[in-house]
């Protein structure tokens, strides 16, 4: 297939809307990551995600809508609790799971009764959605278990002659995909974090809690289950605030001195590391930037042939917690103290 690949102007920002609207794929920026969109009401438009990505059919996806008005016409039972999230956070990072109307086809919602909505922030993803005039189902734009593409260059290295079109962005991003708050239940629930977090949410409703296994191996959103944001190297994370992690990570660089290896660290400790290829994400006290760099470090690493990377950890708070939590996916949870 040949991916038209253009810059996202109005005229181009048109042309996906009619792609979409004829039951194509296109690759757009989100303030999040880059999305992957077909027709959400369209079940074989829907398949060809599934297709593109390599994407097992059972993991859902996220329905992106152009406008909060629009929210009835597919969803069931807004109770005043998302209403209050809905005020606050959209648009924006917050993905919010609610009883789907018949209106959804199930290849969309992976076979499930509910569906999972997010109102975008971005600039060029409104504009598409309100062009095409129908909500947009989009997971993320890389292919399935890699880490997610933040820069319209990892979008064309994963999905050039898979998909119709990739509007190009490179907009500000938040780097991480949106939190995931399950409506549906007693007690909202966050099924995975983001930079919505857990404290700012707690503001606005009495209760909500979060998923007790986000940072172990068994999750609740379906595609939690699943290997994810990996690189091609093996990861190990090494806990942050223990004395002297930098002589433990050197002692084992030198101990694989036979592999290719590389090392995650922040401006603060980069220095301290020999013989290995070392990435800073960047101020450690700077948590948004951190997030901002984490899948690009990953997808850099892949381009330099690492075959291991040791990682320092973050800590288990605000944005921090949701990075780590992509960082444990990526080790499939091989956390060294
Ligand atoms: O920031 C984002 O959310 C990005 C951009 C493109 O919007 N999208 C994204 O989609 O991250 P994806 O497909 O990579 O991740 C969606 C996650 C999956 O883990 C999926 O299992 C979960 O949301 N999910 C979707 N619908 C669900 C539902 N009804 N119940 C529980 N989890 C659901
Ligand atoms: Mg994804």
């Amino acid at each position: 297939m040949k991916t038209i690949i253009e810059k996202a102007n109005d005229s181009a920002i048109q042309k996906a809307a009619e792609i979409i609207k004829r039951g194509g794929l296109v690759a757009f920026p989100t303030e999040t990551v880059y999305g992957l969109g077909a027709n959400a009401f369209d079940s074989t438009a829907v398949k060809k995600i599934y297709a593109a990505k390599g994407r097992p059919s059972d993991n859902p996806l996220i329905v992106h809508i152009g406008d909060k008005n629009f929210l009835n016409e597919i969803v069931k039972d807004i109770n005043s609790d998302a209403e209050k999230l809905i005020k606050k956070f959209w648009p924006g990072p917050l993905t919010i799971i609610f009883n789907k109307k018949d209106c959804i086809p199930l290849e969309t919602s992976g076979g499930l009764n509910t569906i999972a909505v997010r109102f975008p922030a971005n600039n060029i993803a409104q504009k598409l959605i309100n062009l095409a005039k129908v909500p947009i189902a989009a997971p993320s734009a890389n292919i399935s278990g890699k880490p997610s593409c933040t820069l319209s260059s990892h979008v064309i290295d994963d999905l050039n002659g898979k998909v119709d079109m990739i509007l190009c962005g490179d907009d500000f991003f938040y780097g991480l995909e949106s939190t995931i708050i399950d409506m549906t239940v007693e007690i909202p629930k966050i099924l995975r974090p983001g930079a919505i977090t857990f404290e700012m949410i707690k503001k606005v409703l009495d209760k909500v809690e979060i998923e007790k296994n986000l940072i172990s191996e068994h999750p609740k959103a379906p595609g939690m289950k699943y290997k994810h944001y990996a690189p091609n190297a093996d990861v190990f994370i090494f806990d942050a605030n223990q004395k002297n992690i930098s002589d433990k990570i050197n002692e084992l660089i030198l101990q694989n001195s036979d592999k290719k290896i590389g090392v995650l660290a922040c401006d603060q400790t980069k220095h301290l590391y020999k013989n290995c290829f070392v990435l800073s994400l960047g101020d450690q006290n700077n948590p948004t930037v951190i997030a901002q760099n984490f899948f690009a470090a990953l997808r850099t690493f892949d381009a330099n042939g690492i075959e291991i990377i040791y990682a320092e950890s973050f800590a288990q708070n605000g944005i921090c917690f949701a990075i780590m939590n992509r960082l444990l996916k990526a080790a499939n949870y091989k956390f060294i103290n």
